[in-house]
Parts: structure tokens; sequence; C-alpha cells
């Protein structure tokens, strides 16, 4: 096999391997024990997919701290939910924040991240379809969450709990490949969240950039303002 037939055949095993982790149908046992195996190739099967997600979902916190929020990078209390082996983490240190949290099912991809350096406190065994227990509500500025409402992942029902541990007019950036967007009531469950006040969709990049194979919607949701918790910060 000459170079070039190499790398096809390692791609298209990158590519495998993400569309098998699709099949999982949010199993946190299935879930947990896929990513057990693939912690150790995830960013080399990413990357050579062409995975630009965290950058965007990044770039888009870093944006709404800009824009919106009164405090400076460095005291932004930033949740990334299934932070895997810590990508997002990355690029967020990268862009100044350094107050992050992680939080994911699978122990190994966790300790991939804590070993980045740039999260403060990292959990793993946490399954974000069910309640955050060790989570108390309006804990966080901005939760990021990127690559994980994808087809078998997690369900759009998760984005309830994600709402509550972020504080009031606090914001959420998450990402939805398209096929997951089409696939599952996440819309449905946008504006059920809405109406019922516990989130508002503030902005939506609709096919932006997210693996070679596939693009992604990128949301900014914000949870509404309290009435008993005045803040600094402008509304939306
Ligand atoms: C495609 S990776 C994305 C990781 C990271 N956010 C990134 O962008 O590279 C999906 C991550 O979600 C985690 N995950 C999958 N299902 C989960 C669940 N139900 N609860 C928490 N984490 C989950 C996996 O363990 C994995 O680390």
């Amino acid at each position: 096999m000459n170079t070039r037939d190499q790398q096809m055949a390692l791609e298209q095993a990158a590519q495998r391997r993400i569309k098998d982790s699709h099949a999982l149908d949010g199993d946190a046992g299935r879930l947990a024990n896929f990513y057990r195996g693939w912690a150790s190739s995830y960013e080399l099967d990413v990357g050579r997919d062409g995975y630009c997600g965290p950058m965007i979902v990044a770039e888009l916190a870093g944006a709404v701290q800009t824009a919106y929020l009164a405090r400076q990078r460095t005291a932004i209390a930033i949740l990334d939910a299934g932070c895997g082996t810590g990508l997002v983490g990355v690029e967020l240190e990268r862009l100044g924040f350094r107050l992050i949290d992680g939080i994911d099912l699978s122990e190994e991809m966790a300790e991939r991240a804590r070993q980045t350096g740039v999260y403060r406190r990292v959990q793993g065994d946490v399954d974000l379809n069910g309640p955050l227990s060790d989570y108390s509500s309006a804990r966080y500025d901005i939760t990021v969450c990127c690559g994980v409402f994808t087809l078998g992942h997690v369900r759009p029902e998760g984005l309830r709990e994600l709402a509550r541990v972020t504080r009031p007019n606090g914001f959420i950036v998450a990402s939805t490949r398209k096929s997951y967007a089409e696939a599952t009531s996440f819309e449905d469950e946008v504006r059920h969240l809405q109406d019922a006040g516990v989130l508002v969709p503030a902005q939506r990049l609709n096919d932006g950039r997210y693996v070679a194979e596939e693009d992604a919607h990128y949301w900014i949701f914000q949870v509404p303002e309290n009435a008993s918790t005045p803040t600094e910060e402008r509304r939306l």
C-alpha cells in the first residue's frame, strides 16, 4: 500500500468510527464503552475528518462574552458539557477563558481533558441524558456543548438541564449536526423550553462547517432573567 492509499484507509477508518458512534441510541453503557475504546485515537480521527466544531463553538462563546457580558473572560465561569478530550476547552483557553469546568460520560475521555491542563475541574461518569445532580442551578455564565447533540448521543431533552445550570441572563452555545436536527425533535424541544420560559433562542448559524461530510447548526440560547436576580448584563 502506498502512502496515499494508507492515508485514504486511515480516513475511511476514522469516518467508520464516527459513524459507529452515531448508532449507540443514547445508551449510557454502550456510549461509555465505545468512547473508552476511542479515547486514545479520537483526536487523530476527528482531525482527519476536518472537525472544526470546537473552534466555532469556542469563538461563539467569545463573541457572546464580548457582546453581552460585563465581566472579563478570566472571570467567566464556563461549563463544557460533553467535553470529550478537551478540544473545546483548549480553544476557550486560547481565547482567554480560565474558569472552565468539563463533564463527560466517559471517564477515559474526561481524563484526557484533565491532561490538557486548561480545565479547572473535569468530572467523568456524568450522563447528560439525566439530571446533573452534582451541579447546582445557575452556576455557569456560559455552557458550551459541541458534538454532543449528535445522533446516538444526547437527546434534545438534555437541553433543559444545561439551561438549569446556566445562570439567568447567561448563555448556552451548542452545535447540532444537521442529520441530528433533522432526525430528532430538537427544534420542538427548543420551542417547548421557550414556551416554558426556560430559554430563548438568541442566535443561530445555519449550515456552518463542522466535519468534512456534514455541516451543523450552531445555536446560542439565553436563559431568561429571573426577576429576583438583578444582574449587570444587558439583555438581548
Ligand atoms: C463527539 S465527542 C465530542 C467531544 C468534544 N465536545 C469535542 O467537540 O471534541 C462526544 C462526547 O460526548 C460524550 N457523551 C456521549 N453521550 C453522552 C452522555 N449521554 N452524557 C455525557 N457525555 C456524553 C462522549 O463521551 C464524548 O466525549
